[in-house]
């Protein structure tokens, strides 16, 4: 009987689009998938750490899975356990310390040596652990065919990442950033185009540096071969984004995360320029206030970070801006807040993360001084968030009686009756409809607009 393997995913699109690659490497080796774990003889969870505590929920997710396991007298012997992901990278080998059950510890460049960690185990070592980082590492090579998202598909154009925001773990857990050749890239979208997937996403810590890799951190020769290749207009992230959609034939594609500092007029105007590129921008500017970004280390004031914003809003596309925002960073002052309130205004966000500032191993921030009450900082991030909700409404209510092509992904979690999806600008539409066109672009007239989504009717043909 083949094994089976359980897999849990925390966090971000990044890691989702691990947790396809980690199956389709223990698929390959001859493992099946189930969604029970109690059938599983391996179970991997693939963790975040975006969220505080993220190492002591690892422990009781495991706690939890083990009892379940235990009460199960039909099996005799309990899984392996193995935890992949940013809190795998970021605590090693304190991960065995810690907890006796883990036995497999796959950091995040080592998904393509999944199997070989597996047969060590099989072969009767007590435990695997992986957490090599490396400029060179290679990108695991996934095919179009294998993928769990059914409608998206998400494509890795960068990992890593070298920005060093004072108060960021990522720089730690995925490593220097490395940029996946294009042709490689292009391909991936192309096969996936060709396949039916309607719509891609381009993902890395930083999309907009694609290419540049090496700019921050790397030697002189390798600075000034790069900066030759961006010159000939070979390697930017606009340059890129035009070949996806010039050579893909993908009918949607987006991308995140951007970063205010690479982000360029470039790339509003590549967007404009074709059908394919959706109008939707995820810039995370995480505070208003000069003083907390120069403490936050993010390379940029306000004042550009606005100027990248009314590009945005030049385009001739409609684009819609999402963001996110840390309250409560260390030494943030309610003058300080009242900025970050006043860019919201501003920019007027489509919508936005609001995160309360936590510290972060091995991160600069977390040795700084006057850190927030925990009071505090709720108080922000509620006072934000009204602010958010009341400047989200008058973003949804826009969208009133306009038609909207959505990309139908599934019935609504809501109501039995109603299918849902995702405009181009990213946000969500609810609809009567059948089944039947699940999976297809229609389009939609907004008849409603709540604060988090839109509701419609669909404009049959
Ligand atoms: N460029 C990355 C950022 C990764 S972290 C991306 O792909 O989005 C995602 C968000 O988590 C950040 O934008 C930031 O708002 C928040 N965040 C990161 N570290 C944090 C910390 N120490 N405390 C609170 N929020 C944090
Ligand atoms: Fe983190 Fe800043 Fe990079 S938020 S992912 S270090 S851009």
């Amino acid at each position: 009987m083949k094994k089976k393997f359980y897999l849990e995913t925390y966090g971000c699109q990044m890691n989702v689009h691990d947790s396809e690659k980690a199956s389709f490497a223990l698929s390959a080796a001859g493992y099946e998938p189930t969604s029970d774990p109690v059938d599983a003889d391996l179970i991997l969870l693939n963790t975040c750490m975006v969220r505080e505590k993220a190492a002591r929920k690892v422990y009781a997710r495991i706690g939890e899975i083990k009892n379940r396991s235990l009460r199960n007298i039909e099996k005799d012997s309990l899984p392996i356990f193995g935890v992949m992901g940013c809190v795998a990278q970021a605590e090693a080998d304190r991960l065995f310390e810690r907890s006796r059950d883990i036995k497999l510890v796959l950091g995040t460049q080592a998904i393509a040596r999944l199997p070989k960690l597996m047969e060590q185990l099989e072969g009767g070592f007590p435990r695997a652990i992986d957490v090599r980082l490396s400029k060179e590492a290679e990108f695991f090579e996934l095919d179009c065919n294998v993928r769990q998202t059914k409608h998206i598909a998400y494509i890795t154009i960068t990992e890593g990442c070298n920005k060093f925001c004072s108060f960021c773990i990522v720089p730690f857990t995925r490593g220097r950033e490395r940029s996946r050749p294009a042709d490689r890239i292009v391909a991936e979208a192309t096969g996936l185009g060709r396949i039916g997937y309607q719509e891609v996403q381009l993902l890395g810590q930083n999309v907009n540096s694609y290419g540049l890799s090496g700019r921050y951190h790397g030697n002189l020769d390798s600075l000034i071969d790069e900066i030759d290749e961006r010159d000939n207009g070979e390697i930017t992230f606009a340059r890129l984004l035009e070949r996806v959609a010039t050579e893909s034939g993908v009918p949607r594609i987006k991308f995140t995360t951007s970063y205010p500092r690479d982000f360029d007029e470039k790339i509003v105007n590549v967007i404009d320029d074709h059908q394919n590129l959706c109008e939707w921008i995820h810039l995370p500017a995480q505070s208003g206030s000069d003083r907390v970004l120069r403490a936050m280390r993010r390379g940029y004031s306000r004042n550009d970070y606005t100027e990248k914003i009314a590009a945005i809003k030049r385009a001739r596309k409609d684009f819609a801006i999402t963001g996110d925002m840390i309250v409560g960073f260390p030494g943030e002052t309610e003058e300080d807040f009242s900025e970050t309130m006043s860019l919201i205004v501003e920019v007027e966000y489509d919508g936005l993360y609001i995160f309360k500032y936590s510290p972060r191993p091995r991160t600069p921030a977390a040795a700084y001084p006057d850190s927030i009450p925990e009071e505090v900082k709720i108080d922000r991030f509620l006072r934000l968030q009204e602010l958010q909700d009341h400047v989200q409404k008058s973003r949804y209510s826009r969208y009133l009686g306009r038609s909207v092509e959505v990309l139908v992904e599934g019935k609504s979690l809501r109501s039995a009756s109603d299918l849902s999806g995702h405009t181009r600008c990213h946000k969500v539409v609810n609809f009567p409809g059948s089944e039947d066109i699940i999976g297809k672009v229609v389009d939609v007239k907004i008849t409603d607009a709540k604060q988090h989504s839109l509701y419609g009717t669909l404009i049959e043909e």
